[in-house]
């Protein structure tokens, strides 16, 4: 019974379940780690980072895939089309869900410069010599803006002048892995867009088989 038209829609049913769960795992995952405490200062920015991402939308954009695979499952089972719509109508929703979220993040990229620099004052003084150590910096905007962290790297008040401030070695670091993260994501929108095709081809084969099954019936070679 199965064809090749049903092993790609197969195929790509399972890619399109496995993007929920890489989407289900890295929102539980950060989650977990994003409160840790930090052993170095590549560290404490990511999980600044990561405290600001949208992990509880991510979780319902992953439950919101199960349940879509949960619709095709009736679909297989069955030769009926309106399952396997339904759930490609669904697919398209977690399409953009992802989507939303993956331009939100973006989005965060664009004003992240600005935006950071609350978060990095509001931490604590061996938090910000973490991030001073590691990206060789010294204060935010620049060492007197906030007054830098004495350490290592900033010594003293004409030493910490002459080192540029966190803001742009940060905002870099940070620039290529929210980027990462965000191809990551339409990486997945892409394999949405490969299960919504499965299911069309699915369905117009299944279409044309009626069709032929109607046509052997009235031919007297139906069903036996
Ligand atoms: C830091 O920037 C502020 C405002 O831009 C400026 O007034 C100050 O002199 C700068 N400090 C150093 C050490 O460059």
């Amino acid at each position: 019974m199965a064809n090749k038209i049903q092993i790609a829609y197969l195929v790509a049913d399972g890619l399109f379940l496995l993007m929920g769960v890489f989407i289900l795992g890295f929102s539980v995952i950060v989650n977990n780690i994003k409160d840790e405490v930090p052993e170095n200062g590549r560290q404490a920015a990511r999980n600044l980072l990561y405290q600001d991402f949208p992990l509880t939308a991510g979780i319902v954009n992953a439950v919101f895939i199960f349940i879509t695979f949960a619709v095709t499952l009736p679909g297989l089972a069955t030769s009926s089309r309106k399952w396997l719509k339904l759930a490609s109508y669904m697919a398209v929703v977690c399409l953009i869900f992802s989507m939303i979220l993956g331009l939100y993040l973006w989005i965060q990229t664009l004003k992240l410069r600005d935006d950071f620099a609350p978060r990095f004052t509001a931490q604590t003084n061996e938090i910000k010599s973490l991030m001073q150590v590691e990206f060789n910096c010294c204060g935010y905007f620049n060492s007197s803006r906030p007054a830098f962290i004495t350490d290592a790297t900033c010594p003293s008040k004409a030493a910490a002048a002459m080192v540029r401030g966190c803001a742009t070695p940060i905002s870099g670091f940070a620039n290529v892995f929210i980027d990462n993260i965000f191809t990551a994501l339409f990486g997945i929108v892409g394999f949405d867009v490969i299960f919504i095709m499965a299911t069309a081809c699915l369905l117009k084969d299944r279409k044309e088989r009626e069709r032929f099954q109607h046509i052997d019936e009235k031919n007297g070679f139906g069903r036996i």
